[in-house]
């Protein structure tokens, strides 16, 4: 939520455009982020100049014409999903700060006692200029650098001062080749360059310029030039050793390679996405994790696990619930994270709690981790973003390595995150010996023909696309599925909604007969999600029935089936066929034709499929 990119680099022999070509190529690759506005600062000849434009990335870029060109060796930028004031021009980053506007600064979280800062600073004759928590602190630095007068002191007095979340970046007339940044549960990574330093929410914003990069901790305060990172801690003392890391994904992977959109693209990569999740688990017959350093013997004692994510990834947790159940006998509970927190759960240090997130970013998630940890309950997250703090704040982390997801809406971590749930389940069945180690085997074997079954799927998507654009029209699309098949029904239905804004519904296919079931009228479009009739007769049999249900009352009934089934053929107005596999893991296949209806269907309406109205990619503010 909000994307922020800082640039230090060389002293230029003669204006060099630089410094708005890192900053501004960093938001492209952060504007999945939020794209209400964008803005960027640099220092010009001993001042502060500053662009910043409402609206998506392009009006910035047309605000500042073909290549501008600067004396600056420093530049910062922001774009924005707003919280406090609406997303117009003056709410936008930077924000200026001081009597004289001396420092730029962008913002990224939420300050929460802004207000009483706020009359602080005008009672001391601060003038402000936008309806912003933000520009508070842009205000709180300046005047801590008065005092000071040195940019890092006076930011970690800043840090001080500030309760809530928050990334800050600034510059300041004073201090022409210095950026000083920190962070408070929201985040930051500096990317070292040779020569120059980049700072940005996620590596993205500079994996073109370098693969090297390093993490920053809760409330440290870090200050770069173009030779330069330091760092110190709340209480102003060096940070020795900070951690660096190498960054495994490359700048291509960031880019759109020839696809009409980024979601688009990514959903076409889940065979490889899931290829690479599974990838090197088994090892002389047994199943390894070699991230999971929560002790062997902890996890035999676990008698209850939570799983706790938002959106997608909750959806992905849904599926965990029926895998880890069936294999390993432990009660498993899936809950949306910020539902969790703020009731008064039942976590034990016997509670074994799975966090799942794409970004290890989104606040609501976040805070679930630290109160299970506060309850002494171990916590394991299952994350894409290496380096992100949620797996940092947890007892073990497992990586998805599903590589970048730009598009807002998410599809191949979805994939990722579920074959996670997998490995996890199935891991705890050998460590708990509810599974002797060949059938674990068994079940991997089958597990790693997935990547294979799902391109077989990507491979014959015509007859989805086809059905997708003749649909464009649709206002109201139902989702039903039994077992794995209702998280399935969920995600199709979230799907559409995120991105073609279009009212839908996923339901438990037997809850059907309890409500939903009047909703349907002449026409009403309704996926079906069949199990496959090899697994559990009566659950593909009461689904087949479901399907009758909902035709003899009307609907156009759209059925994802397995291969070979010719039971939905009398109730499906059209059968989109799946590879068969065994009935858990079909969540994998089944949620493809659902994904791609959504993505061909926004397209059709002409919509902006990887950046949809109103979201964000990674919300980090509760
Ligand atoms: C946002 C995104 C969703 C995503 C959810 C959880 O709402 O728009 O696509 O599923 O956050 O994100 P996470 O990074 O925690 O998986």
């Amino acid at each position: 939520m909000c994307g922020i990119v800082g640039y230090a680099g060389p002293a230029a022999a003669s204006p060099s455009s630089r410094p708005i070509d890192v900053a501004l190529q960093g938001l492209s690759r952060l504007e999945y982020r939020g794209y209400d506005s964008a803005g960027i600062a640099v220092l010009d000849n001993g001042s502060v100049l500053q662009a910043k434009r409402a609206g998506k990335l392009q009006n910035l870029r047309n605000a500042l014409g073909e290549q501008p060109v600067t004396t600056s060796r420093v530049a910062i930028g922001h774009t924005r999903w707003a919280t406090h004031g609406g997303p117009t021009d003056e709410n936008a980053h930077p924000h200026r700060g001081g009597r004289e506007g001396e420092l730029a600064l962008v913002h990224n979280g939420i300050i929460e006692n802004f207000h009483a800062l706020r009359t602080e600073l005008e009672e001391e004759g601060y003038t402000f200029t936008s309806q912003t928590d933000s520009e508070v602190a842009a205000h709180v630095l300046a005047r801590d650098m008065e005092q000071c007068g040195d940019l890092t002191e006076a930011m970690r007095r800043t840090v001080g001062r500030l309760e809530g979340a928050f990334t800050l970046l600034a510059i300041h007339r004073d201090a022409p080749d210095t950026v000083v940044a920190a962070r408070r549960n929201s985040p930051l990574v500096v990317g070292l360059g040779d020569g120059e330093n980049f700072l940005g929410s996620d590596v993205a914003a500079f994996v073109d310029a370098t693969t090297q990069a390093m993490e920053i901790g809760q409330d440290q305060v870090v200050t770069v030039t173009a030779d330069t990172v330091r760092v110190i801690d709340a209480d102003g003392a060096e940070v020795a050793d900070p951690t660096r890391y190498t960054i495994e994904w490359d700048a291509t992977a960031a880019q759109k390679g020839g696809h009409p959109s980024f979601m688009a693209k990514e959903i076409q990569e889940q065979a490889d996405a899931v290829r690479s999740t599974l990838m090197g688990r088994m090892q002389d017959g047994l199943l390894t994790l070699d991230e999971m350093q929560i002790d062997e013997a902890v996890l035999r004692t676990i008698d209850k696990i939570v799983v706790v994510a938002c959106g997608t990834a909750a959806n992905a947790g849904a599926v965990a619930k029926y895998a880890i159940e069936h294999w390993c006998r432990i009660p498993v509970e899936v809950e949306l994270a910020h539902e969790f927190r703020y009731r008064d759960p039942v976590v034990t240090e016997k509670t074994l709690v799975v966090a799942i997130s794409q970004s290890g970013e989104t606040m609501d998630t976040l805070m679930a981790v630290r109160h299970a940890r506060e309850q002494g309950a171990k916590v394991i997250a299952l994350c894409n973003t290496r380096g992100s703090t949620i797996p940092r704040e947890s007892d073990a982390a497992l990586y998805l390595h599903v590589g970048p997801e730009i598009a807002v809406a998410s599809t191949k971590a979805y994939l990722g995150q579920i074959a996670s749930c997998y490995l996890l389940g199935l891991f705890l069945a050998q460590v708990r010996h509810t599974f002797f180690p060949d059938e674990i085997a068994a079940l991997m074997a089958d597990l790693e023909e997935l990547p294979d079954k799902i391109q077989e799927v990507l491979d014959n998507t015509e007859q989805v696309a086809e059905l997708a654009r003749s649909m464009k029209d649709a206002t109201s699309v139902l989702f039903l599925g039994r077992h794995v098949g209702y998280p399935t029904a969920m995600e199709g239905a979230l799907k559409l909604k995120e991105i073609a804004y279009i009212h839908a519904e996923g339901f438990a296919a037997g809850e059907l007969k309890h409500g939903p079931i009047a909703l349907v009228e002449e026409g009403q479009p309704v996926f079906v999600i069949v199990p496959s009739p090899h697994g559990r007769h009566s659950l593909h049999s009461k689904v087949v029935s479901n399907i009758q249900e909902v035709r003899a009352r009307g609907a156009r009934t759209l059925v994802i089936a397995e291969e070979g089934d010719d039971d939905v053929l009398p109730y499906a107005d059209h059968v989109i066929r799946v590879p068969q596999t065994r009935v858990l893991f079909a969540a994998l296949l089944t949620v493809i034709p659902l994904q791609i209806f959504a993505c061909e269907l926004a397209t059709a309406k002409g919509l902006d499929v990887d950046q949809p109205r109103n979201l964000a990619k990674s919300v980090t503010v509760e």
